[in-house]
């Protein structure tokens, strides 16, 4: 990312916003050669709900409960992919296990067709743009914003990496009853991670003892990951973990943010299961 221009960082693809380097069109157009299988297992959030979170519990439950290890030459992101790892992806054995930030109706048919089960995260909308406001700061292949309110100004339009928060939030909402789809929220996660991390279990079918699902909600506190992430991400560390808390939102909104905010999630979520499961 080094000397490219701020404006050159995103691009747009079919309307919707997303990072030049790492999902450049090249990228998503392949997509369409991924052919899902039913124990793939995929996890999907919106950017900043918990993605990386949950990517590494749900390591953590496939290395417990089947002694294997996770390939870890397979980024967790499919849009990062492109042609190359596709084609490794395709020979890879089960159960191959990857993510996305994609809208559910640009991820590949195959994946509903196949019947692949689907892990979601999603997350209240004020704590998600604060998230994301700082991670896109720090991030080298993320532009860098003039202020707080011109981030908040484009993600209420919609005009952010992966597209509008409330538009992804509705699609889902169509999907809760669906049996192939598991939808959780960064705000219950934060409640009980130990009883998530037994229900997850169960809707992949892999076999956790109360043992092995406690000792895996204790690795993976913010603070536990956190730290054992510095080894690991070295100073991408702190971008990754920054503060995990519910309600950081308070210390960016101004009143009327706050009031539209409110707005707009009673405009589009009010009414729906998914809206009264984000709490803020
Ligand atoms: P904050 O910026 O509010 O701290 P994603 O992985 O989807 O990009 O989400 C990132 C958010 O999840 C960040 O939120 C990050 O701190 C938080 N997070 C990461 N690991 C966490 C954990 N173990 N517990 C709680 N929150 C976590």
């Amino acid at each position: 990312a080094q000397g490219m221009k701020e404006e050159d960082k995103l691009y747009r693809h079919n309307g919707v916003l997303y990072p030049t380097l790492m999902s450049p069109a090249e990228n998503l157009e392949a997509l369409v050669e991924l052919e899902a299988r039913p124990d793939d297992v995929m996890v999907v959030a919106y950017p900043k709900c918990g993605f990386n979170w949950m990517v590494s519990v749900m390591r953590k439950i496939i290395e417990a409960s089947s002694a294997e290890k996770v390939d870890a030459k397979i980024p967790p992101l499919i849009e990062f992919f492109g042609p190359e790892r596709l084609k490794y992806l395709k020979e890879a054995p089960s159960p191959r296990f990857i993510g996305t930030h994609m809208h559910p109706d640009l991820i590949p048919a195959s994946f509903t067709t196949n019947k692949t089960k689907m892990l979601v995260i999603f997350r209240n909308p004020k704590d998600t743009v604060v998230s994301f406001y700082h991670f896109s700061n720090k991030n080298p292949v993320l532009p860098t914003s003039e202020s707080w309110d011109q981030f908040y100004t484009e993600f209420m339009s919609g005009d952010v990496p992966w597209g509008s928060y409330f538009d992804h939030a509705l699609a889902w909402e169509k999907r809760l009853d669906d049996p192939t789809v598991m939808v959780v929220t960064y705000e219950e996660l934060k409640e009980d991670l130990c009883k998530w991390i037994g229900e997850i279990s169960k809707f992949f079918s892999f076999t956790l003892s109360e043992e092995q699902a406690q000792s895996i909600a204790q690795e993976s506190t913010f603070n536990a990951m956190k730290e054992s992430s510095k080894g690991s991400h070295g100073q991408m560390s702190t971008v990754f973990f920054r503060k995990g808390e519910v309600g950081d939102w308070k210390n960016h909104f101004s009143e009327a943010q706050s009031k539209e905010m409110d707005a707009e999630f009673e405009r589009r979520l009010a009414g729906t299961k998914l809206g009264a499961r984000l709490k803020y």
